[in-house]
C-alpha cells in the first residue's frame, strides 16, 4: 500500500526552492532526506505533511490529494494518521511530559505504553515541566508524544538532533521497529548520514532537486 505519493512537486518563496520532486513511500519503508543546511528540507517537510501548499504538483498521502481536502478533513487527518516531530518541539509548556503525551493520546484515542518512555529514557522525568528539561529530554518526550499517537506515517526532521550517539541510536531502533510493527512509513530528515543509511532509500536535497543515493 502507497502511503505517500507526490510527483513534479515544485516550491518557490521569492526564489525557486525546488523543483520536479517524485517520491513515493509505502506501507513499512523508511526514506531519509539528507543535505546542506538552507537547501530545504524542512520546507520538503512541510509540505509533504499538509502544513504548506506547494506551488505545483499534488501530494496523496493514503491515496487522498491532501491539498484538496476541506480543514476539518485535515484536521482529522493530522489527529490520527499524521505523526509530526519538528525541529523545534511543540511541546505544551506549562504542563508536564506526562500531560503533555496524555493530551496527545486521549485525542488519538490511544494509550500511553510504559515501554516507550523506558527505551527513551524519560520514564523519571514525567512528572516534571517541560520547561525544566534539557533539549535532549524534550526532543525525546515529543518523540514519545507522537509514538503514543499511533501514527500512519512519521515525518520526522532531525529528531535526534540534541541527542548523544547511543541514545539517538536507541530512537532509530524504536522508529524502525514501529513502522515494521504498524506497517507504518517514515520520512525522516538529517545530517547523520550513518543513521540516514539505516533507512530503505537514502535521498539528497541538492540545487533543488531530490536524487536518490545508492
Ligand atoms: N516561509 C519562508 N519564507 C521565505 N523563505 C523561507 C521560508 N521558509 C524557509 N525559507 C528559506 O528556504 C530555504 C530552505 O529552508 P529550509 O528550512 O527548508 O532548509 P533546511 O534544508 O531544512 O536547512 P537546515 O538543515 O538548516 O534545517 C532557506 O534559505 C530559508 O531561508
Ligand atoms: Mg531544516
Amino acid at each position: 500500500m502507497t502511503l505517500l505519493k507526490t510527483t513534479n512537486l515544485s516550491h518557490r518563496f521569492d526564489y525557486p526552492l525546488f523543483e520536479a520532486i517524485s517520491l513515493e513511500l509505502k506501507a513499512g519503508e523508511s526514506v531519509a532526506i539528507v543535505g546542506v543546511s538552507g537547501s530545504g528540507k524542512s520546507t520538503l517537510l512541510h509540505v509533504l505533511s499538509s502544513l504548506l501548499k506547494p506551488n505545483s504538483g499534488d501530494v496523496e498521502l493514503f491515496g487522498k490529494n491532501i491539498y484538496a481536502l476541506s480543514e476539518k478533513e485535515l484536521v482529522k487527518l493530522r489527529r490520527h494518521d499524521l505523526g509530526l516531530i519538528y525541529q523545534s518541539h511543540y511541546l505544551f509548556k506549562g504542563f508536564s511530559a506526562y500531560e503533555n503525551l496524555e493530551v496527545a493520546a486521549l485525542l488519538a484515542g490511544e494509550t500511553i505504553e510504559n515501554e516507550l518512555l523506558v527505551r527513551l529514557g524519560i520514564q523519571q522525568v514525567m512528572e516534571q515541566k517541560v520547561t525544566e528539561l534539557s533539549g535532549g529530554q524534550q526532543q525525546r518526550v515529543s518523540i514519545a508524544r507522537i509514538l503514543s499517537k499511533k501514527p500512519r506515517l512519521i515525518f520526522a526532521d532531525e529528531p535526534t538532533g540534541n541527542l548523544d550517539h547511543a541514545t539517538a541510536t536507541e530512537v532509530m531502533d524504536l522508529f524502525l521497529e514501529y513502522i515494521q510493527e504498524h506497517q507504518s512509513g517514515l520520512l525522516l530528515v538529517t545530517h547523520d548520514e550513518v543513521l540516514a543509511h539505516r533507512c530503505d532509500h537514502v535521498y539528497r536535497m541538492l540545487d533543488g532537486t531530490l536524487s536518490e543515493i545508492v
